[in-house]
């Protein structure tokens, strides 16, 4: 099925900062999430079709650490782990399957420790 990407950098930002001044993003940048719990990147998506669809966030986690965060998908929430990727340039994917009706969903993807959230890419449903 046809997928549209969602760019973090065009989203809603509460605690982060616009960047790109770590290679491998894609559209004009990327979203920094503030180092703290809280900090949020908050996207208003469409889907077109009632069924299972799978939400594509691609990030950068240059630490050693975890940034997990609490993807909310219309204020239901799911905490997904942001592992590693070995470099602040070195860009993956981490997926979580929902159900959507037809219509309009607010996703939104915060940070639950004081590391915040990795740095954010986009978000591709
Ligand atoms: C570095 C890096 C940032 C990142 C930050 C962090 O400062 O350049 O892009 O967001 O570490 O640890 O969150
Ligand atoms: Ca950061």
């Amino acid at each position: 099925a046809a997928t549209t990407v969602y760019e973090a950098e065009h989203a809603t930002r509460s605690q982060g900062v616009v960047e790109s001044n770590h290679d491998g993003y894609t559209g004009t940048g990327f979203v920094n999430y503030d180092n703290v719990i809280g900090s949020a990147v908050e996207f208003t998506t469409y889907t077109s079709h009632a069924r299972q669809h799978d939400l594509v966030f691609r990030y950068a986690n240059g630490t050693t650490t975890d940034r997990p965060m609490e993807i909310t998908v219309d204020g239901t929430p799911t905490t997904v782990s942001f592992g590693s990727t070995g470099a602040w340039t070195t860009w993956a994917t981490k997926t979580l399957t929902v159900q959507l009706s037809q219509g309009t969903h607010t996703i939104r993807a915060t940070a639950t420790t004081a590391g915040g959230g990795p740095n954010l890419d986009s978000l591709t449903i």
